[in-house]
């Protein structure tokens, strides 16, 4: 859409009057002698700009469309924006305050009488004419000015009314899927730069939903922002070695001034006032970067953005044309600025005209330019996933795991190992069987008292150890939710891509929350997990059944270590029952639990090359009373040789013989509740589903 109804040369006329009517309003406040006055290398005399709006103006209406002769015969020499730099356009014969106001005016007499003759709707084939086309030129042009002297008043110490932007409430960032969107615009009164809209796909990125507050950049001065290389490029810190810059410009202590007054600081205000510098180099403070013009655009384009329109925002893009780019109407406005030299920001600031901040409009200026009414908005890569387990970790440790494993007696592989992308897909497919009832009675227990549960824990952070798909846990977050208290989700796997997955809904369910997964295992990882916030621990689904019997006091008091008094622990715990229904549990009808289990040699067959024929293999699950455990095995079918190419092994199997995979401890509440004290927890709560099939422990750390 255009943004005026191009159809109508009175709306034309209309907007033409507004703009101007804002210009004169703009410059009402000051003298001709403030006027007239270079303040800044960086800007121009207002009264250049004044009388450059009317020579603009003049050039493409009057003169080009109109085809009359200059209203100024010197306009060319001393209004074209590439005759003379800004800082030395102070000592040109420009015209006095006076004058310039007169000749914008005989100017504008002369554009609406063109506009009055003209016909805006088609133009006769003049591209230019097209939907009114060169009046849009004009009228952006001025509006733009308008924004460019408020600068200029606003760096020059002057008094003026001014303006600032508005505080934009909300936190937290927003995640954004990979897949293709449509850049750019092709609206009537778009410039070249715009053009054309095409088809972009991005990788997913994170943005956050508000752009950075004053109160954000105090921590990073704080923080020692300014003094730390690290932080900066070698550009920027080039730039602010020679520049001495230690704050955002106008900045006092506590203080901001501007437009010829120190105001209190705002913390809440966003920021204004960085180079593209200092906006990278708080983007890395802060463990993020800019986003991509691509990024923004989509971003915004999609309604994640709050505040747009308040600040323009700096982004990690250099200005360029789109593919297929066609400069128009003239190569001045866009092409000829093209290059690594310039940023692009996006959005607009207090000071842009609503017209001039669409969401495709590309600003560009060197990055080392303060005066602009800019700040940023951070983003970062794709979901928040940190792997405490990398892929190299990961072969490692099953290497280590098998090998030990392969050469024990009797034969075994740690149960971790069951769980890749299928591993855990025919897990989920697990917890949906009529004989798994665990899953259903711990969301029974979750329903009646995560209510329960949010107010004793009284956490603000949902850590999540094994979390797979964290499902149920949702139980959990809506309560917290629903008790206001909700700030942070950090879930631990093994799985990285089911994870990945989780982190990616978590987030755009939990827009409130910050979400963050780590790849890792919680046999090895657990001092790792981020300590922020009042932490309520979850380890659900009685998977603290699969460590035996003396592995577990050692998780639990790694557990327990890593953990502040007065944080939560929630433990699931299956327990004692009758013998059929628990090996039906882990036998099911459908042979759902036998494919899972035989999935752990198809894991060694494409993690290291092993030749593992599942159909020689068969799953056995038993009930070992005396343990009070679930013991589940493959059984070799027959004699055989198995390769391992990764670990250079073969390795024999006796007919009959069988490999431990995985056991599933049953508990009973003096059992745990007497282990849980050993390691140093409180056992606070305990409740079960109606059946009392299943346990649902909480605990405090004392
Ligand atoms: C039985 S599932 C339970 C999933 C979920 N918590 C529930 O209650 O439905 C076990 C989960 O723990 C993960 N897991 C198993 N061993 C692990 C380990 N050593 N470290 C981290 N995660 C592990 C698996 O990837 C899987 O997602």
């Amino acid at each position: 859409m255009p943004p005026v109804s191009t159809d109508s040369r009175a709306a034309v006329a209309a907007e033409l009057a507004e703009a101007r009517a804002a210009m004169f309003a703009l410059l009402e406040p000051l003298s001709d002698d403030e006027l007239a006055r270079q303040w800044s290398a960086l800007q121009s005399p207002l009264v250049w700009d004044l009388a450059h709006i009317g020579h603009f103006e003049d050039a493409w209406i009057g003169q080009r469309v109109g085809g009359l002769q200059p209203l100024l015969e010197e306009g060319e020499e001393l209004y074209d924006a590439f005759r003379h730099a800004r800082h030395g356009r102070g000592e040109l014969p420009l015209l006095d305050p006076d004058a310039a106001r007169d000749y914008v005016s005989r100017v504008r007499d002369r554009t609406l009488a063109v506009l009055g003759g003209e016909s805006l709707g088609g133009g006769d084939g003049d591209p230019l004419l097209e939907n009114g086309f060169v009046f849009g030129l004009v009228l952006q042009h001025e509006r733009q000015h308008v924004e460019t002297m408020l600068q200029t008043i606003s760096i020059s110490g002057l008094r003026h009314p001014g303006g600032r932007p508005r505080p934009v409430p909300g936190a937290g960032d927003r995640l954004v899927e990979a897949g293709p969107f449509l850049l750019g615009s092709d609206d009537a009164w778009a410039y070249d730069n715009e053009r054309p809209v095409h088809e972009r796909e991005l990788p997913a990125f994170r943005i956050d939903a508000t752009p950075v507050t004053n109160g954000a950049w105090l921590e990073f001065l704080a923080d020692g922002g300014y003094g730390r290389r690290e932080l900066w490029s070698d550009e920027g810190w080039a730039w602010r070695e020679a520049d001495g810059a230690e704050a955002p410009l106008g900045w006092g202590d506590g203080t901001v001034r501007r437009f010829g007054r120190d105001e209190p600081l705002d913390p809440d205000e966003p920021l204004q006032h960085v180079s593209c510098h200092e906006a990278e180099a708080f983007a890395r403070w802060a463990g993020a970067r800019l986003p991509t013009e691509e990024e923004w655009e989509k971003a915004a384009k999609a309604g994640l953005l709050r505040g747009v329109g308040e600040v323009w925002e700096w982004t990690a893009s250099p200005f360029a044309g789109y593919p297929g780019f066609r400069a128009f109407p003239y190569p001045e406005y866009s092409e000829v600025f093209f290059g690594d030299d310039y940023r692009v920001l996006r959005g607009g600031s207090w000071a842009t005209h609503p017209s001039v901040a669409r969401l495709s409009f590309r600003n560009w200026d060197f990055p080392v330019r303060r005066q602009i009414f800019a700040g940023l908005r951070l983003a970062r890569d794709g979901a928040p996933i940190e792997a405490r387990l990398g892929p190299r970790d990961r072969r490692g440790a099953l290497e280590a795991d098998v090998r030990e494993g392969l050469a024990s007696t009797p034969k075994r592989i740690p149960p971790k190992w069951h769980y890749d992308e299928e591993g855990s897909r025919l897990f989920g497919e697990i917890t949906r069987l009529p004989e798994y009832y665990l899953t259903r009675r711990e969301r029974e227990i979750l329903e009646a008292h995560a209510g329960d549960i949010a107010a004793a824990s009284g956490a603000d952070t949902l850590v999540e150890l094994g979390a797979g798909t964290s499902e149920k846990t949702r139980l959990l977050l809506d309560a917290l939710r629903a008790a206001g208290q909700l700030r942070r989700i950090v879930v631990l796997d093994v799985d990285e891509v089911t994870l990945a997955a989780s982190v990616a809904r978590l987030s755009a369910e939990y827009p409130e929350a910050e979400v963050q997964g780590v790849v890792g295992d919680l046999e090895r990882h657990l001092g790792e997990l981020p300590r922020e916030g009042r932490r309520l621990v979850c380890f659900l689904g009685s998977s603290i059944g699969n460590f035996d019997v003396e592995h577990r006091p050692r998780f639990l008091r790694a557990l327990r270590d890593s953990m502040e008094p007065g944080e939560s622990f929630l433990l699931g715990v299956d327990l004692v029952k009758d013998p059929g229904r628990l090996v039906a549990a882990y036998d099911d009808a459908a042979g759902v639990t036998a494919r899972f289990s035989l999935n752990l040699l198809s894991v060694l067959n494409d993690e290291l090359g092993a030749d593992f024929d599942l159909a020689r293999w068969e799953h056995v699950p038993r009930w070992d009373a005396d343990r009070e455990l679930m013991d589940i095995r493959l059984r070799s079918r027959e004699a055989q040789r198995v390769r391992i190419p990764a670990l250079g092994l073969e390795v024999p199997f006796a007919a009959g013989e069988e490999l431990h995979t995985e056991i599933s401890a049953k508990f009973r509440r003096e059992g745990i509740e007497a282990e849980l004290r050993e390691a140093g927890f409180e056992p606070r709560e305990w409740w079960t589903d109606e059946a009392g099939d299943f346990g649902l422990s909480l605990s405090s750390v004392v």
